[in-house]
């Protein structure tokens, strides 16, 4: 993002170089097809030490900051009343201004907190779009979700800036429909997860809070992708073009009456937190955090990682540091896009996606299409990516599938992990496999799970496509691993 120009072809150039690297290792094609098998055509299921490029999330995975090993070194082991609790809680107060903050194992566990407070049943959440834990924990606490993203976010093809919006007319009539009364909270979510890390822009942040104001609602931001959120509203939102991201934060958490987040994501650590404005608010969560998490002060993790979101939180407001994500994204877009492959456009931040219902269109939904490609691509390049469409969604209450929205193969770029040249290798094995298309089958459920059926669930193919898959890349590649 520095302002480097190239005289010849640019690429997204690092504004940081590697300190301390892990070796791994690429199995021949016949021990990548065992152990598939042995997940069972789950990729969640697969050991890491089986995986090349391990592209299934950016969650817990994002290589840290010199800076933020350090801070690590110098935490307060405290039960309770740690200084590096303090240090992150005036953190959390300069960046959202916002007066209270809770620490959390992780960002479901705040999703958890959350729902249990405020969601009772027969409620509705509305929402830009769902993420898989926090549709689960609505629901478990008796609430339904309501999704009201653009049409534009559902298209996969798109010049749409921020996909991620909602839809302003439909939260409107819904409010009236369901009156405020039932509506414990709005939910946005920052980087749209499942429609492609797809951002949502300032101006309809602040439309949206201005509704809830107006309906006396809470608005809610999930900011676990909030870093790549603010680089595409800093280059793609005029509003925010000459601001500062400091500024650009700032702005965001005035929309807002809590912002939670996974520190896993945002700040490149472990953990996760909930930021809130009123002290009504505050207290009714604190009171439930020594039951599910921890002390207050330290929220069921280690305070070494309460240090690293501190200093992660401040490494946010660095256009370097955020950007390097997104170019990344970007240019392997434009790189897959130029092998013909069919892809989510614009490119978003978390990763790559993947339009698995054009890539492989000769496999019904109900055969789950990306989790087909997703194995696919881990027997041809070693490279575990994550299955984002039905088999990522739970069956109705009924037993029905319900088919997604959109067919999409994540891969993940974590942030500062993977180099170029393993990013050009990815792209050539997608592209080889996008050639070959035709060989990839369907794939179906001989243990599924009733819940994040997609975490424990194993499957097996429709046919014997893999052993085909196979020795076309054995005829095509020889020798190669
Ligand atoms: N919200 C969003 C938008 C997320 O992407 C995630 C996690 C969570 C909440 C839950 O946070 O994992 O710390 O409990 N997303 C990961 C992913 C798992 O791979 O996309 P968590």
């Amino acid at each position: 993002m520095a302002n480097i120009r190239f005289y010849h072809d640019a690429v997204p150039l690092e504004m940081h170089k590697a300190k301390i690297v892990q070796r791994i290792h690429l199995l021949p094609i016949e021990k990548r097809v065992e152990a598939n098998r042995k997940a069972g055509n789950n990729a969640h299921l697969l050991r890491n030490e089986d995986v090349f490029l391990d592209m299934l999330t950016d969650s817990g995975v994002n290589a840290m900051s010199d800076r933020q090993l350090a801070a690590m070194m110098v935490a307060d082991d405290a039960y309770a009343g740690s200084a590096s609790y303090f240090r992150l809680e005036e953190k959390v107060r300069e960046i959202f201004e916002m007066a209270y903050f809770l620490p959390a194992h992780q960002g479901r566990a705040c999703e958890h907190l959350l729902s249990k407070v405020f969601v009772k049943p027969g409620m509705t959440v509305p929402m830009n779009y769902h993420f898989t834990t926090t549709k689960s924990h609505i629901e478990l606490a008796g609430g339904q979700v309501k999704e009201l993203v653009i049409e534009e976010g559902i298209k996969p093809e798109s010049t749409c800036a921020f996909k991620g919006n909602m839809d302003i007319q439909k939260l409107q009539d819904l409010l009236q429909r369901t009156g405020s009364q039932n509506i414990p909270f709005v939910r946005i979510e920052s980087g749209t997860n499942l429609i492609g890390g797809q951002p949502v822009s300032l101006e309809n942040m602040r439309q949206v809070s201005q509704i809830c104001k107006d309906n006396n609602i809470k608005l809610v931001l999930d900011a676990s992708l909030l870093a790549d959120n603010l680089y595409f509203m800093k280059v793609r939102e005029p509003l925010c073009l000459d601001m500062p991201i400091k500024d650009i934060i700032r702005e965001v958490g005035k929309c807002f009456d809590i912002v939670y987040f996974s520190a896993r994501k945002l700040t490149c650590s472990r953990g996760g937190g909930i930021c809130l404005r009123s002290r009504e608010d505050y207290q009714l969560i604190r009171d439930l955090i020594p039951l599910y998490e921890g002390f207050p002060t330290y929220g069921g993790i280690s305070v070494r990682e309460i240090e690293a979101m501190a200093v992660g939180l401040e490494e946010t407001l660095d256009l370097d540091i955020i950007s390097q994500g997104p170019i990344f994204i970007e240019e392997m877009t434009k790189l897959l896009i130029e092998q013909q492959v069919p892809m989510v456009t614009p490119a978003g931040g978390l990763g790559v996606h993947i339009d698995c219902a054009r890539f492989a269109p000769h496999i019904p939904q109900k055969e789950y299409p990306a989790g087909a490609v997703a194995c696919a691509l881990y027997l041809a390049g070693g490279i575990r990516g994550t299955e984002r469409g039905t088999l990522s969604q739970d069956r109705t209450q009924g037993g029905e599938e319900e088919p997604a929205d959109m067919e999409l193969l994540r891969l993940a770029l974590p942030r500062r992990v993977f180099t170029l040249s393993q990013v050009k290798y990815a792209v050539d094995r997608i592209g080889w496999l996008y050639e070959n298309r035709e060989l990839i089958g369907g794939l179906r459920f001989v243990d599924e799970p009733s819940v994040l059926r997609f975490f424990f669930g194993r499957l097996e193919p429709v046919d014997a496509w893999q052993p085909r898959l196979v020795e076309k890349f054995r005829k095509d590649f020889g020798d190669s691993l």
